[in-house]
């Protein structure tokens, strides 16, 4: 099968379409047919090495932390799927099976139906942004109706599916966004879209929550615009300064991890018209080194590159 793949750290030129030997469903693992791999920050930064104090990766290492596509055949073990069942699929960070690929075996436990009223592609944006929004939003900060929440990067992927899901639970939803996504943002339910690259206004009303998805100076401005006993929320790869006591509000960290139940959860509320997936452009396997060097470079706005083998 076709995959795309790197053998060493380096920049996105690292990254070559080969010929690599198709893979086999083992025990507990199902084998699926590719039709979209979304390209999160992730790849690129495991790819870059930037992450190589937390993840060690075996060579050649094929990218790619989650997808969508069609099961082919089922391992010894996995009662519940069946060829043709139509799934999303999480890739451990160091699995040397990502999803750029035409196939992958994918853990069972980490594959999850597609329901009907949802497409594969939708699928495929959702799964890692859709688990990452979800968890800050429903578990770290438990955001309630009539609460007021700021996004710090509501035009990206996992941002924008913030936006949505705090405005379907009932609270005020601002967020901030190049003066070009504003109309964007407000389209997907925010009340109030700020421009971060024009002068922050006066008078926002202080917040109950805020999610930084950006860290650094991002990061030190959410202290002020929280209310007293506020709650700033984290998940960025960059570390960041706790000045929750000077501010007297909480700051978390969002724990971010592969569960097949949330990305169930996800994919139903899409299913359901709660959620739209947003897909910033579709490209085939051979974008890949483009896909990511786009993101790195921060030239990718309104939700995922999908890659389509
Ligand atoms: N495990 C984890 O902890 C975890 C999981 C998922 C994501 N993350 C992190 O969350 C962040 C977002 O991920 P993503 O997948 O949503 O990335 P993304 O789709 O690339 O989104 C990035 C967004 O950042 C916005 N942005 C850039 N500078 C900004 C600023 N000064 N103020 C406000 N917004 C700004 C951009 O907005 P415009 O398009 O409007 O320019 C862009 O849409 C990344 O740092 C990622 O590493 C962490």
């Amino acid at each position: 099968m076709r995959a795309a793949l790197y053998r060493q750290h380096g920049g996105p030129d690292v990254i070559e379409i080969a010929t690599v030997p198709m893979p086999q469903a083992g025990p507990g693992q199902v084998l699926v047919k590719i039709e979209a791999a979304s390209v999160t920050p992730l790849d690129w930064k495991l790819r870059a090495g930037l992450l190589a104090a937390h993840f060690t990766l075996d060579f050649p290492k094929i990218p790619g932390r989650d997808g969508a596509g069609t099961v082919i055949a089922c391992g010894e073990g996995v009662p519940g799927f069946r060829p043709g069942d139509r799934v999303a699929v999480m890739a451990p960070p160091t699995s040397q099976q990502g999803t750029y690929a035409e196939a992958i075996a994918a853990d069972a436990r980490l594959t999850v139906p597609i329901p009907g009223a949802l497409s594969t592609r939708d699928a495929a944006a959702l799964v890692n942004a859709g688990l990452s929004a979800l968890i800050a939003v429903e578990r770290t900060a438990q955001v309630q109706p009539g609460q007021r929440v700021l996004v710090q990067g509501g035009a990206g992927a996992v941002g924008g599916l913030m936006v949505q899901l705090c405005a379907a639970l009932g609270a005020e939803v601002t967020a901030t966004c190049h003066s070009r996504n504003r109309d964007y943002v407000t389209g997907l339910g925010a009340h109030r879209a700020i421009a971060y690259d024009a002068p922050f206004p006066q008078g926002l009303p202080p917040q109950d929550v805020v999610f930084d998805l950006m860290g650094g100076a991002v990061h030190d401005a959410c202290y002020p615009l929280l209310a007293k006993g506020g709650h700033l929320v984290w998940l960025t790869a960059a570390p960041i300064t706790d000045r929750g006591a000077a501010f007297g509000v909480r700051v978390s960290r969002a724990m971010i991890a592969d569960d097949a139940e949330v990305v169930a959860r996800v994919l139903a509320l899409a299913a359901e018209g709660t959620l739209r997936a947003q897909i910033a452009e579709t490209l085939p396997l051979d974008g890949a080194a483009e896909a990511q060097r786009r993101l790195a470079a921060g030239e990718v706005s309104r939700g995922r590159v999908l890659l389509v083998p």
